[in-house]
């Protein structure tokens, strides 16, 4: 069942979504050559905390940390530990918090160092098929209508959209109905209405959109190990224009 939130409530995912926003931030600019994974994870613990909300994945089915970071041929759900970051990585940050009974869900991709320009196109096309994606977040359109926008600007430019995992509704659960996959064509789906909270959140592989899970039960990567990119927003369907929350734009 699709929970719809009051105006209020969507003010406090804002909020959620801010401090969302504002740890990944701190966490893209210490970023960098010889930064150890689980340093940024406790980085991200403690900003929480300090901002008085609480890391969402920490415990969440057993994960066991409070920011999913993602390296390379690593597309969701990488755990933080002892590795150190090079110039030249792929970083996928994807955080999510809980603040007043609500939840904030958001991931962004960068680089080390300077890009080269394949992950350059990456990051872009996968930042590109989010906005396009949300652009079709209007009440009477379906869901699938935002998948279809993000698989056919992905797919435009040679990449491919991961199928094993998608995107959902969220609110006092961080994982809510509906599902929203990143593929598929126009016109399936629940119909949108205000009051919806979408996270969207496309995960663009450079080749093929196989993927494969680790031994620790959580890391996913890519099955022909070439590289992922993952962006995320949280996202409240209004009677008009799209709200991407904790950006500074809702009421
Ligand atoms: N942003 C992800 C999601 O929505 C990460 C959550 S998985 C977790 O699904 F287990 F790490 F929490
Ligand atoms: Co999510």
């Amino acid at each position: 069942m699709i929970q719809l939130k009051s105006a209020e409530e969507i003010r406090i995912m804002d909020k959620a979504n801010a401090i969302v926003h504002k740890v990944l931030d701190a966490l893209e600019a210490a970023v960098a050559p010889g930064v150890v994974l689980g340093d940024l994870d406790r980085m991200a613990h403690s900003l929480t905390l300090s901002a008085g909300a609480k890391p969402a994945f920490k415990g969440y089915h057993g994960y066991p940390a409070s920011v999913c970071i993602s390296v390379n041929d690593e597309v969701v759900h990488g755990i933080p530990g002892s590795r150190a970051l090079k110039q030249g990585d792929l970083v996928s940050l994807d955080f999510g918090v809980v603040y007043e009974g609500f939840y904030g869900d958001a991931a962004k991709t960068c680089v080390v160092g300077p890009a080269d320009e394949k992950a350059r196109l990456l990051l872009d096309v996968t930042r590109e098929s989010l906005m396009k994606g949300i652009q079709q977040v209007r009440p009477g359109n379906r869901v699938s209508d935002i998948s279809h926008a993000v698989q056919e600007w992905v797919e435009s430019h040679g990449f491919s959209v991961v199928r094993d995992y998608v995107g959902h509704g969220i609110g006092r659960a961080l994982h809510e109905d509906p599902q929203i996959p990143n593929f598929g064509e126009r016109g399936h789906g629940p119909r949108l209405q205000p009051g919806m909270v979408l996270a969207i959140e496309p995960m663009v592989n450079e080749g093929g959109f196989e993927v494969t899970v680790d031994d620790d039960g959580w890391t996913v990567r890519t099955k022909d190990g070439l590289r992922s990119a993952h962006f995320e927003y949280s996202v409240a369907v209004t009677s008009s224009e799209p709200v991407i929350l904790g950006v500074g734009g809702a009421a």
